[in-house]
């Protein structure tokens, strides 16, 4: 039999030395992970703590995209998309979803009438398929195409605490270096938004990859085009007449809606050339290219994000199925990142979280627009 020996003084502080070099590397790959040891360098820490600085504390909601509403319906797939892609969620079929739509801001009880953003965020449920997460803005194009750009924005938009309103000169700056952002302003203002949610069209913004069975691969951009008519917004909704304003008239009207008759949409998918810039959400693709019409989406139900299904969701860009794939866009993974950041943020201050802006009561009524 062996014997046990104890260890000599220097065996053991040997190994105490061992046990503390691993507990550097521990400490010091979580500083990394937070950015303390490289100040300069641009974390999802980081870049939430810049969004805070211009919308303050809302503790509970997201950081972005703050006042919204859970939405599902299923999709119901044409099938048209299957030579493109492998994805489950492609086979001829329905697949039920789940969804939100929002205003872009990150205050959460802001007026309907003074974001000029909106949002709408798919879940596709392929009950023997991986699930597709999909969160699209009613605009063209991006504003920015780097996660640093879009830090210096946020930096540039920060209220001056003097006055309360950010400082012209340090927009006028910023927009100086990113002549692709004061670019992609002139066309968003082209595209004026319609007169509610159930007129618009949201667009995924980002490229993805189409992956199909064979393996090919191709770069696409989505986008969900209403099959109801898209009335486009003449004038603010809530400066048209002396009465009060409705700060939730857009989610009230698409609410009414929901109750009347069920909402429709087409995914439409565009496949891309090899010359289209795949990296740069600022640039559109040329109007001429080929659009897969891969099904529609119908939207039956509404309800609060307090008690409706959407609430604890993260719409991360990248919980993508087999057969769609992240481009090479440098925005993809900074979402990604950031959203994470704003879900556990979020997720730990249920406890303070006020109702929302759109109540389950406000959801189930059928409010008189
Ligand atoms: C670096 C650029 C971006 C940053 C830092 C950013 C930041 C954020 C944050 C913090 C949220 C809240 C996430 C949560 O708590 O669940 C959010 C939501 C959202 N973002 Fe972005 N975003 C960026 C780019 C984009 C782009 C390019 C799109 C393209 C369509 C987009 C669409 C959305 C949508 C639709 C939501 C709402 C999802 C929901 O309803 O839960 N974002 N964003």
């Amino acid at each position: 039999m062996n014997e046990i020996r104890p260890l000599t003084v220097a065996q053991t502080l040997s190994r105490l030395a061992l046990i503390g070099v691993a507990l550097l590397a521990v400490i010091a790959a979580f500083a990394y992970a937070g950015g303390w040891l490289s100040p300069a360098r641009l974390t999802q820490t980081k870049m939430v703590a810049a969004i805070q600085a211009g919308i303050g504390d809302h503790p509970g909601f997201r950081r972005a995209h703050a006042k919204g509403m859970c939405i599902a319906g299923w999709f119901d797939s044409s099938g048209a998309a299957v030579p493109w892609s492998k994805a489950a969620v492609f086979a001829p079929g329905r697949v039920p979803l789940i969804g939100r739509v929002a205003l872009a801001s990150g205050l959460p009880f802001q007026s309907d009438a003074s974001v000029p953003v909106r949002s709408m965020a798919l879940r596709f449920m392929p009950s023997d398929g991986a699930e597709w997460r999909t969160g699209m803005n009613d605009i063209p194009v991006f504003v920015v195409n780097t996660a640093a750009a879009f830090y210096q924005q946020l930096v540039a938009s920060k209220p001056d605490p003097a006055s309360g309103k950010p400082d012209p000169a340090a927009m006028t700056a910023f927009l100086s270096r990113h002549p692709e952002t004061a670019r992609a302003f002139g066309l968003i203002g082209m595209h004026p938004p319609a007169a509610g949610f159930a007129g618009d069209t949201f667009n995924s913004l980002n490229t993805f990859l189409l992956v199909n069975a064979a393996g090919t691969r191709v770069p696409v951009r989505w986008a969900v085009v209403p099959l109801q008519p898209a009335v486009v917004q003449a004038s603010s909704p809530d400066d048209d007449s002396a009465a009060p304003p409705k700060k939730n008239r857009l989610f009230d009207d698409l609410i009414v809606q929901v109750h009347e008759h069920p909402l429709r949409w087409r995914l439409v998918i565009t496949l891309g050339r090899p010359q289209d810039p795949t990296a740069d959400a600022t640039l559109p693709w040329p109007e001429d290219r080929q659009r897969v019409d891969a099904g529609t989406v119908t939207i039956d139900q509404v309800s609060s994000e307090d008690n409706g299904p959407c609430g604890s969701i993260n719409f991360d860009p990248l919980v993508l199925p087999p057969g769609i794939e992240a481009s090479d866009d440098p925005l993809l993974s900074a979402r990604s990142s950031v959203y994470a950041r704003s879900f556990t943020l979020r997720s730990g201050e249920t406890a303070l979280k006020p109702p929302s802006a759109i109540t389950p009561r406000d959801a189930q009524r059928v409010v008189t627009p």
